[in-house]
């Protein structure tokens, strides 16, 4: 019997260290679907790997809500991993500064984790203790595990 390919998703992956960690996660075996915001970008770098793109703006609830639609038809299965790395580093310090880098590196990865969890829910209880945010911690595995009252203790991303 052939053992089945993990599947893992990574996000804000067109470049830096997202694309890299697409590059070693299909190099260790796994299916990757590398997202991007920029569909151009995160298409032609998806191709250089030879790896699935779905677009994804982490900013934006339409945007993963076609994630969600997208992995129901697709990957039905569930996902093994989730990398939540698209992040910004702003210069400068302003209010416009602080709401974008909040609402990408906080809120987008509780936006795409909660989407994922909707939709697919864990493929195996255990490897939901490999969902990773480069920007934010907030991915608790526990998340998956929880019974329905303790679930509704987790942060919700609708502001
Ligand atoms: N490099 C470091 O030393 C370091 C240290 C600590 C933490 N981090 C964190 O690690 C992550 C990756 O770092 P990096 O150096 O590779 O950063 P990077 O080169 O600036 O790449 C950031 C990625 O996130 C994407 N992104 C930004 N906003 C997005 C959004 N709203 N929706 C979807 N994608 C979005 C960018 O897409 P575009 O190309 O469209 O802009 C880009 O692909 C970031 O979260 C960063 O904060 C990095």
């Amino acid at each position: 019997m052939t053992a089945r390919q993990p599947l893992a998703l990574v996000t804000g992956a067109n470049r830096g260290l997202g694309l890299e960690v697409c590059r070693q996660l299909r190099d260790r075996g796994y299916r990757v679907i590398l997202t991007a915001r920029q569909a151009e970008h995160g298409r032609a770098a998806a191709q250089e790997l030879g790896v699935e793109f779905v677009p994804l703006d982490v900013r934006d609830p339409a945007s993963v809500d076609r994630l969600v639609a997208e992995l129901k038809r697709v990957h039905p299965e569930g996902l093994d991993v989730v990398i939540a790395n698209a992040g910004v580093a702003l210069d400068g310090f302003d209010g416009q500064v602080a709401e974008t880098t909040i609402d990408t590196n906080y809120f987008g990865v509780l936006r795409v984790v909660e989407g994922v969890l909707r939709c697919c829910g864990p493929r195996r209880t255990s490897s939901w203790s490999r969902a990773a945010s480069a920007s934010a911690t907030c991915c608790r595995p526990s998340w998956a595990r929880a019974s329905t009252s303790r679930r509704s203790r987790a942060p919700s991303c609708r502001r």
